[in-house]
């Protein structure tokens, strides 16, 4: 009998679930002005970025309060979307070699710990970006191929750090925008992939099929386990996983259902997010796939990983009560 082959349904626009709040003028000359007052501290200095983070929360406005609150507490959506947030008045050339540029205000870095705030904590890999807790998000000079965001090239559908165990990747992530044309920056929800995706389909991503490995800069010893793409947490909510380096089926079963996972994503209607100067998009990691247009002109945001609580991983990597930077492979081990 031959097998009946379902057509996925195309994935609609209507079932977006962000919010995108406008912060007004006044407001964003208020967080400006208290913005300048703040200086970046070396985060390597464990209690000065602490009174960094403490300083900028303290900054932020009480007009984004209920829409931070709402997507912190998983009350109103995957993803949110804030426009109009003050940048650094004197903003240097973009870097070309990935690092902070000296001499750089301290605006938008105050702008993305006020919006994290004690809502959830920050943290970084030891063997990303020198272990800052905020990076440089602009092509590389030499890495223009690469499927990264140092890349110029488009990159496909992907989570951060689906290599790691599921409580050791960022949450969500915070991005933000210095310098941006009209790059589009693409969300797609795991929802949206479940609800399109035939049965079989689902099916064969929720199986432990899959070995998401690590981006080439995490020289990790262990294989990461093969784990599923999509799966059901148990709060109900669909989570997704795809390595944006490279996905290994581990059978033929899984090579088929990745095909099928790609080409699905590749019909789909995502929402399109321009994350230009003064937008910032933050976006729960583990329920939204992400994926960026090819860089054409200039372009500088800034980004940070954030997670309700690092005591886990203080726990595996027997670090300081302070820490916020991991050796990725030392997780990966535990
Ligand atoms: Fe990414």
């Amino acid at each position: 009998m031959t097998p009946q082959v379902q057509a996925p349904s195309p994935i609609s626009l209507e079932t977006h679930p962000g919010a995108r709040v406008r912060l007004t003028d006044l407001d964003r000359q208020a967080w400006l002005d208290a913005a300048l007052a703040l200086e970046y501290p070396d985060y390597r200095d464990l209690d000065a970025w602490e009174q960094f983070r403490a300083a900028a929360s303290a900054r932020a406005p009480a007009a984004l309060e209920a829409a931070l609150e709402g997507f912190f507490s998983d009350a109103t959506g995957n993803y949110l979307i804030l426009e109009n947030l003050p940048v650094d008045p004197f903003l240097p050339a973009a870097p070309l070699d990935g690092k902070r540029p000296a001499g750089k205000q301290a605006v938008s870095e105050a702008v993305i710990a006020g919006l994290i705030g004690t809502r959830a904590e920050i943290f970084s890999y030891a063997n990303e970006k020198s272990g800052s807790p905020i990076h440089e998000v602009a092509p590389v000079a030499g890495l223009e191929q690469t499927q990264s965001n140092a890349g110029r090239t488009a990159m496909e559908f992907h989570t951060d750090g689906a290599f790691l165990p599921a409580h050791f990747r960022p949450q969500g992530l915070l991005l933000f925008g210095l310098l941006n044309i009209d790059t589009a920056t693409f969300v797609l929800t795991a929802d949206q992939v479940a609800s399109a995706a035939p049965p079989d389909l689902l099916h064969g991503l929720k199986q432990p099929w899959y070995r998401h490995m690590p981006p080439a800069s995490f020289s990790c010893a262990a294989a990461p386990k093969p784990g599923p793409i999509v799966w059901r947490a148990a709060d109900g909510s669909t989570c997704v996983a795809a390595a944006s380096s490279s996905i290994e089926p581990v059978n033929a079963r899984a090579r088929e259902a990745l095909r099928e996972f790609r080409a699905l994503c590749a019909e789909a209607a995502p929402e399109r997010i321009v994350i230009a100067p003064g937008t910032a998009l933050l976006f729960r990691n583990d329920r939204v796939l992400h994926g960026r247009q090819a860089v054409r002109g200039a372009r500088w945001l800034q980004r940070a990983y954030f997670t309700p609580s690092l005591a886990p991983f203080r726990e595996a990597t027997g670090s300081d009560p302070r820490a916020f930077c991991f050796d990725a492979p030392a997780l990966l081990e535990t």
